[in-house]
C-alpha cells in the first residue's frame, strides 16, 4: 500500500504574539515537517511556506549554490540559483559578491539590512522591498545555499530573526 505523507495548511498552528514566541512555536513544527523526508526541494518548499504563513513577509526563499549556466565559463564556477520561494517572481541567478545574497555567500555571514536603499549593490527584485535578511547555509565549511527574506517595512529584521532563522536552516539536511 502506498502511504501518502501529506500535511494540510490547517496542520500548521499560526500564532500571534511576540516575534520570539512566534518562532518558538514554529520551530518544532518545521522540525516535524522535515522529519523523515530526504528530498531537498520538498523540504525547502515547506520551510518557506511555513515562514510565509507565520510571518507574512513580502518574499522568502532559498538560493542554492550551483554550477554556472554559461557554457563559456569554466565548469567549476558557481553562482546562486533561485530555489523554492514564496512571493513575487525573483531574479534567478546571483553571482558571488553581488547584492545582499551574493555578499552573504562571499563572507559566509548573516546580513541584516534595515534599509535596502542604503546597501550598496542591493539587487531589487521587487520595488516593494524595504528591508532584508540573508542567512548563509554552511555545510562542511562551505556555503551551499542562502535563505533570503524581504519585507515591505523598513527595519523589519533584527537579532531575533537572525537567531531563529539560523536555527531553522540548521534543521535542513543538504
Ligand atoms: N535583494 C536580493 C536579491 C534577491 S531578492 O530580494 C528575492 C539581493 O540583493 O541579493
Amino acid at each position: 500500500m502506498i502511504e501518502t505523507l501529506c500535511f494540510m495548511a490547517e496542520d500548521l498552528n499560526i500564532i500571534s504574539g511576540a516575534k520570539a514566541e512566534q518562532y518558538e512555536s514554529l520551530l518544532p513544527q518545521i522540525k516535524g515537517l522535515l522529519e523523515g523526508e530526504p528530498d531537498l526541494i520538498a523540504n525547502l518548499g515547506n520551510v518557506v511556506a511555513a515562514l510565509k504563513e507565520q510571518f507574512g513577509w513580502l518574499w522568502v526563499g532559498f538560493y542554492l549554490v550551483k554550477p554556472t549556466f554559461a557554457e563559456a565559463t569554466a565548469a567549476r564556477e558557481t553562482e546562486l540559483v533561485l530555489a523554492p520561494f514564496q512571493g513575487p517572481v525573483a531574479c534567478t541567478r546571483i553571482r558571488k559578491g553581488k547584492g545582499v545574497c551574493g555578499t552573504s555567500w562571499e563572507i559566509a555571514e548573516t546580513i541584516v539590512v534595515p534599509d535596502v536603499e542604503k546597501f550598496p549593490g542591493h539587487i531589487a527584485c521587487s520595488s516593494l522591498s524595504r528591508s532584508e535578511i540573508v542567512i548563509p547555509i554552511i555545510r562542511n565549511n562551505e556555503v551551499v545555499a542562502v535563505l533570503d527574506a524581504d519585507s515591505e517595512r523598513l527595519n523589519h529584521f533584527d537579532e531575533i530573526d537572525r537567531y531563529y532563522l539560523q536555527k531553522i536552516v540548521e534543521l535542513i539536511i543538504f
